[in-house]
């Protein structure tokens, strides 16, 4: 992550959002105290009309406070001088004038970050072009999920185009921001020893999870009707998948690393027709306990349709079709209210050919890599070494692969890289349009067959691990989740 050393302007529509208040004001805070942002940077803080300033940049700090943010007096003031708000109501002309007026004082890079829902993007740039703050120095930030399916998909990146060239448009997924996603292209890519390994020959399968323990919490309006694949499998899990799954790049230039994507998408096995029930498993909370606490199904959650068959879990056996990897399942799975907070790329090595060692008969005996996310980031490879003592007797270890000066330093929040990279314009962990189109294209027909088969989603409690179906996607495989595998 460089800092930002031009001035700019970031427009941030949207700031009174979830997103914007537990990710992307405390990022924006932290870049902001690491001395990382250029002097001259405004952020705009866009909201409806009907607030008031004060009341919001009140609403702004007792965000920062809630989020963690360690803050004095001097640190909030030159924070709070940064932010300007102006009211606007997204879908009439008004506002705009106002805030065209104010950012014709700055010939800087104008920098829009979309914090709403995607349907809203053709008649902001509309509103935008309508009133000329689209001009060579603007780009646009989209958040996902970008439409609802392949075909509004398409429609919203049509229109934006219309405004914004390719160059200009940064669609973000924050997983990309993660450390340990660095990471992972690091250790793949610097080290020639496990380049070798990475592929059908000494791999047996790849497990990546999102997991986490909160319900749909104030979000029902966004995600009921949303579900996870479209929230989280569609970008999250896919994109960490091809991070896993990819070539190396020729050099790491923003093309070389999204054509390798592309190519990891394209060469993803369609599951379509009969093959849905067999390799997708799609998920809703029923009450339960999580974190200690007794917490109720998913459609007795405010502002969920009480007869809602939203997908709060998914589990799903990916294959790619290429050489590297033909016959290595990827199990991909994300859900609300399970049992842990989590979230890991697990690479599971083939057993060694022929054991000489007693332990072989009775567990197996493979090396595993493990990327973890969070919580507790890090690297780890389990070995087997001699236990001490007169005996021949092999136990696993687990390696840290974690610097020991590494540990300890504050990671940076991934929101924190990916704003710094947009508003420096490199868009090397941003998707291409093509990226998000093969994606919504795999997971299309997925959607559709829900759709129309009119099955609900299977019931799992509150604080599982997901539906029992999810146990059985691996079990028919012989194969077990991380969690049970210990
Ligand atoms: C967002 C999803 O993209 O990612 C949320 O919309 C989810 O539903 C969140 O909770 C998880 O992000 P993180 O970084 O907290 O794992």
């Amino acid at each position: 992550m460089l800092d930002v050393t031009e001035p700019f302007n970031l427009i941030l529509f949207g700031a009174m959002g979830d997103l914007a208040h537990r990710k992307l004001l405390p990022a924006l805070f932290n870049l902001h105290k690491d001395g990382r942002l250029n002097p001259d940077g405004r952020i705009w803080a866009i909201t409806r009309s009907t607030r008031k300033e004060d009341e919001y940049m009140g609403q702004v700090k007792r965000w920062l406070l809630h989020y963690g943010a360690q803050m004095n007096d001097d640190e909030w003031i030159s924070f709070s001088e940064r932010i300007h708000w102006v009211g606007i109501d997204l879908d009439k002309s008004v506002g705009y004038g106002k805030l065209a007026k104010k950012l014709a004082q700055y010939d800087q890079n104008c920098i829009y970050y979309c914090a709403v829902h995607s349907k809203l993007y053709p008649m902001m740039c509309e509103q935008l072009f309508a009133h000329n703050l689209i001009t060579e120095k603007s780009s646009i930030v989209l958040e996902k999920p970008i439409g609802n399916d392949l075909e509004t998909g398409m429609a919203i990146n049509h229109r934006v185009s219309e405004f914004f060239s390719e160059k200009q448009i940064y669609r973000i997924d924050h997983y990309l921001g993660k450390e340990t996603v660095q990471n992972l292209l690091a250790l793949r890519f610097a080290n020639s020893i496990f380049e070798h390994q990475w592929n059908q020959r000494y791999i047996d399968h790849i497990q990546i999870t999102i997991a986490e323990t909160v319900g749909v919490e104030q979000r029902a309006g966004f995600y009921d009707g949303t579900g996870a694949m479209r929230d989280m499998l569609q970008n999250h899990l896919l994109q960490l998948l091809c991070m896993t799954a990819m070539e190396p790049p020729a050099t790491m230039a923003p093309e070389a690393v999204r054509d390798e994507k592309v190519k990891v998408l394209q060469a993803l096995k369609p599951i379509e027709g009969s093959d849905i029930s067999e390799y997708v498993v799609r998920g809703q909370y029923e009450s339960g306990m999580t974190d200690n606490k007794g917490v109720p199904r998913y459609r007795d959650e405010p502002g969920v349709d009480s007869d809602s068959s939203t997908d709060t879990f998914v589990a799903l056996k990916a294959e790619i079709d290429n050489w590297r990897w033909a016959g290595v399942p990827f199990y991909l799975r994300t859900g609300k209210r399970l049992a842990e907070r989590a979230c890991e790329i697990v690479v599971q090595f083939k057993e060694v050919p022929h054991s000489i060692f007693e332990m072989q008969r009775k567990k197996t005996m493979a090396n595993k890599l493990t990327f973890r996310l969070q919580p507790d980031e890090g690297v780890r490879l389990q070995m087997f070494e001699k236990r001490v003592g007169p005996q021949m007797q092999v136990q696993p270890m687990a390696l840290s692969l974690q610097d020991g000066e590494e540990k300890g330093k504050r990671v940076p929040e991934a929101y924190e890289r990916l704003l710094a990279d947009a508003i420096n314009l490199n868009p090397t962990l941003f998707l291409r349009e093509d990226e998000l189109m093969t994606a919504w294209q795999w997971v299309d027909p997925i959607i559709q067959n829900w759709v129309q088969s009119g099955q609900r989603p299977d019931g799992y409690s509150a604080g599982s691990w997901g539906p029992a179906a999810a146990t059985l996607l691996l079990a028919r495989d012989g194969r077990l989740w991380e969690e049970n595998s210990q």
